[in-house]
């Protein structure tokens, strides 16, 4: 892998996020880079690719550059300047388009690389850090944190899930978080997403504890 590639995708893509605070952050990016990577080792997929669709994941994201989403021009204008040919952007840009989850019907990558950069996506809405990420968009979304008469939509559907309005950021656990630890791709991600999602439900049984005296 050209590190220096990656050092340039990453100066780029920090640019692009600065000033962000809702977990959306060049943090959040570099997170998963990592953790993608170390999952593309023990499955053995294309390093580069694994590394700069991390990178570039949420270049294009709808809540931070909604009129670049559809055709991913950030991430391609990327790409581009870093001298990467059109079929390997064609592979890393797919890889983006599939990684969010959507609903209980997301789509599941083909390649190691996609389910690569899934899963550590993935694994970075779950544990300590995802608990935070979760209170912090709800925060920066004028949501509540917790209130016990607004019930969960549960198992939703890609069409259910987008309109969900008006729940809580305690709902969100059961809306998606929950759901992330069996739609992992890969072994390794499997076994960490048990140990983040046991520590999301303490986190909520000591939350309950408290908000109930
Ligand atoms: P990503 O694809 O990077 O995981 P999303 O754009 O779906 O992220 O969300 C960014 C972060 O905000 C994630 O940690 C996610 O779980 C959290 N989040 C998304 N929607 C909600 C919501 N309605 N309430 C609370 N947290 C949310
Ligand atoms: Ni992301």
């Amino acid at each position: 892998m050209n590190e220096i590639l990656i050092e340039k995708a990453l100066a780029s893509v920090k640019k692009l996020f600065e000033g962000n605070s809702d977990g959306h952050d060049f943090f959040h990016t570099e997170r998963v880079y990592k953790t993608a990577l170390k999952l593309a080792k023990t499955e053995n997929a294309d390093l580069e690719i694994t590394a700069l669709a991390a990178i570039l994941h949420d270049a294009d994201d709808r809540k931070l550059s909604p009129e670049t989403c559809e055709n991913k021009l950030n991430a391609g204008n990327i790409l581009t300047e870093l001298g990467i040919d059109s079929e390997r952007q064609t592979a890393i840009l797919k890889i983006i388009s599939e990684v969010s989850f959507v609903g209980t019907d997301s789509p599941v990558p083909e390649t190691k690389e996609g389910k690569c950069v899934q899963d550590a996506d993935r694994l970075d809405a779950m544990g300590a850090i995802g608990i935070a990420r979760a209170f912090a968009f709800g925060g920066s979304r004028g949501r509540q944190m917790y209130n016990p008469d607004i019930k969960p939509t549960l198992n939703a559907d890609s069409r259910t899930y987008a309109k969900i309005e008006n729940s809580t950021s305690v709902n969100h656990f059961y809306e998606k978080l929950f759901l992330l630890k069996d739609m992992m791709n890969t072994e390794a991600a499997k076994r960490i997403a048990k140990e983040r999602e046991q520590f999301m439900k303490e986190f909520l049984e000591e939350f309950y504890k408290e908000w109930n005296g």
